[in-house]
């Protein structure tokens, strides 16, 4: 196992109880695999829309596992079991309200309906989460507009330095190398 470890949530009641094939989570990975060279490892978990298993499975992954970063797909919509965000503020210590801001600001632009999804991102100890709508296209969507802020955040939280690819990610022009 690398030292640079990453968590994959699908928050899904369907996915969970094997209704249907998890699509969210591979569809992170495939595009972790574009954005990043080797050198990391991922982690991923299927939960279903029940607010204690989301925080339990974000606890293991950030504290136990030792993830840097933690990227979650589904729930963040309004529908009553949407909890996604509520889990997940639940757990961090600090909002980093530019992730959903960015996204939101984005998707509007590809589809009105964007504009539901209640997608956040915050810090528990030295591990960024970030959620994510749940269809694979959203997920692309989403993290072209975000993932190239990540390495630099998690490099400021103390966090290991990810292996982003060529172009995938955005630092400030003073950084110091
Ligand atoms: N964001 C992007 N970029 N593309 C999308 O297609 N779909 C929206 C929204 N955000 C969408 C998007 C829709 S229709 C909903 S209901 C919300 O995300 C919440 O999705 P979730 O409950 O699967 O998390």
């Amino acid at each position: 196992m690398s030292s640079v470890r990453i968590g994959i949530l699908t928050v899904s009641d369907r996915a969970s109880r094997g209704e249907y094939e998890d699509r969210s989570g591979p569809a992170i990975r495939v595009y972790l695999e574009q954005a990043l060279e080797n050198g990391w490892d991922a982690l991923a978990r299927v939960v279903p829309d029940e607010r204690h298993m989301i925080e339990e499975a974000l606890i293991g992954l950030a504290d136990d596992e030792g993830c840097c970063l933690v990227l979650t797909t589904g729930g963040t919509g309004p529908a009553p079991r949407d909890v996604t965000p509520e889990a997940t503020a639940a757990v961090c210590e600090r909002v980093f309200d530019g992730f959903g801001e960015r996204m939101r600001a984005v998707s509007v632009h590809k589809v009105p309906t964007a504009i539901l999804s209640r997608q956040m991102a915050g810090s528990r100890g030295r591990c960024l989460i970030v959620n994510l709508p749940g269809s694979p296209k959203a997920i692309a969507e989403c993290l072209d507009a975000v993932f190239p802020a990540i390495p630099y955040c998690i490099e400021l939280m103390e966090g290991p330095r990810l292996p982003a690819k060529e172009g995938r990610a955005w630092f400030p022009p003073h950084r110091k190398t």
